[in-house]
């Protein structure tokens, strides 16, 4: 069996503007209800979890202007006031939000989602992100963003404040007897007085332990250095690489550094980013995906903008029709993202090739009827022994309709995922196998 997460691409953002299945886009900006309504039909398709991604920018690299984000309808509500929300519509599944490590105080966070973790039921998860843009940092009145190790280095330390201040209280603190008048034991109560290089903060927190008392923790980051944040401390790790070989090496290579941690292998579900492609029938599902193979060579240009700003780098100097520079060295975003770029563009491809060939980073190409893509899946899985998938597919109506009511039955036909939840705390149910 493997797990299934759905990652929502630009967060508590606005999906498929202009697009053909999204007629109603304009009555959902920046309301809850298409979120809460995704939630309920993956929790009947046996989803694990949600993650919402998150950025603090309006992108505007490309061409220094916001001109390529907006055509796209690019904006990010904050993700955190629609967890609760989501989990008032649902009873089992796990919401995972998108906070940057870097531009959180260890205390806003720990209590923050302690307080989540509260009003979901134990159901709620951290990504946890360095976040890259300088206009990020820029917003929280740093001059520019932090070096790329560096960020890492300070989103570890950020892990041990936050953990600190959630062993404030320690367990049976809380005693809730109404006989004696003792709502909790100050002496199991203590501060946290962390101090480190980047953070330094007292505790304790004044809020009651959550139901799971430390959130799920996810991590996104593939370099090195964010594999080592993830061995670390994530609970499930969700990763972008290419093909069932990466996959097999990437889950090979986290099991070696929770081993290093002192943690077990099963004890982190690495998730691999799949964009499947479904029709009525497998031809049908072809058609569409060539579709979308030239619909993306002939939006080279948003290829680029969506570039320069996981890159850091203004890619409108470029012409989409030259070979794909060597940026090696420049990249202060998304470091692992970009190399898998380059790659593709080894012998001399141009911008518009690489976009065409690939646009979306996914682990394994998956186009077919249901009942093939289940199928597919099985295989990938089988041959990279990772824990799951992670559906980074538009959030319309219509592609959470196929993947919930299409694609998720068939896995299930075939006893890959699961039926039903054991357990009410969303933890408890990741790591059940
Ligand atoms: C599935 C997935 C989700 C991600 N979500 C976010 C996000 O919400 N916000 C963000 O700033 N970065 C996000 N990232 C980017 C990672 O934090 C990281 O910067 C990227 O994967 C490149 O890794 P590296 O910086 O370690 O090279 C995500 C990456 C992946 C693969």
């Amino acid at each position: 069996m493997f797990h299934m997460g759905w990652f929502l691409t630009t967060g508590f953002g606005v999906y498929g503007w202009g697009g053909q299945w999204s007629g109603n886009v304009s009555r959902d900006v920046a309301r809850p209800e298409l979120f809460m309504g995704m939630a309920q039909a993956l929790e009947h398709a046996g989803f694990d979890y949600m993650m919402l991604e998150d950025s603090s920018v309006l992108p505007d690299i490309y061409e220094g202007s916001p001109r390529m984000a907006l055509k796209t309808a690019t904006v990010r509500h904050d993700p955190m006031p629609l967890v609760p929300l989501i989990a008032r519509a649902t009873k089992h599944i796990g919401v995972i939000a998108t906070a940057a490590t870097t531009f959180y105080p260890p205390f806003l966070a720990a209590r923050l989602f302690t307080t989540l973790d509260h009003l979901t039921g134990g159901r709620v998860g951290i990504n946890l992100v360095t976040a890259s843009p300088h206009a990020a940092a820029q917003n929280y009145g740093l001059d520019q963003h932090v070096e790329h190790d560096l960020r890492y280095e300070m989103a570890d330390e950020w892990m041990q404040a936050v953990s600190a201040l959630w062993e404030t209280w320690e367990e049976g603190a809380l005693q809730l007897d109404e006989q004696t008048g003792v709502f909790a034991d100050h002496s199991k109560i203590h501060r946290a007085d962390f101090q480190g290089r980047f953070y330094k903060t007292r505790g304790p927190l004044n809020t009651v332990p959550g139901p799971q008392r430390r959130p799920v923790i996810c991590q996104a980051g593939g370099s090195p250095a964010g594999r080592e944040l993830a061995a670390a401390h994530a609970d499930t790790i969700v990763a972008a690489v290419v093909g069932v070989e990466a996959m097999k090496e990437y889950r090979d290579d986290i099991s070696r550094r929770l081993i290093a941690h002192g943690r077990k292998p099963q004890d982190a579900k690495v998730m691999f980013l799949v964009n499947p492609v479904l029709g009525d029938t497998d031809a049908e599902a072809q058609a569409k995906y060539d579709r979308m193979v030239e619909a993306r060579a002939a939006n080279v240009e948003g290829f680029m903008a969506g570039l320069s700003y996981t890159s850091g780098i203004d890619l409108s100097q470029y012409d989409p029709d030259e070979p794909f520079p060597d940026l090696t060295g420049r990249v202060n975003g998304h470091q692992s993202t970009m190399q898998d770029y380059q790659d593709a563009a080894a012998g001399g491809k141009t911008w518009r090739q690489v976009a065409r060939e690939r646009a979306v980073v996914e682990s394994v190409p998956l186009v077919g009827s249901p009942a093939t893509v289940a199928a597919q899946m099985d295989e990938a899985m089988q041959h990279a022994g990772g824990d799951g998938f992670l559906i980074a597919n538009p959030v319309t109506r219509k592609s959470i309709a196929e993947i919930a009511d299409g694609l998720a039955p068939q896995l299930r036909r075939r006893g890959l995922i699961r039926s039903g939840y054991s357990y009410d705390r969303f933890r408890d149910n990741l790591l059940e196998f």
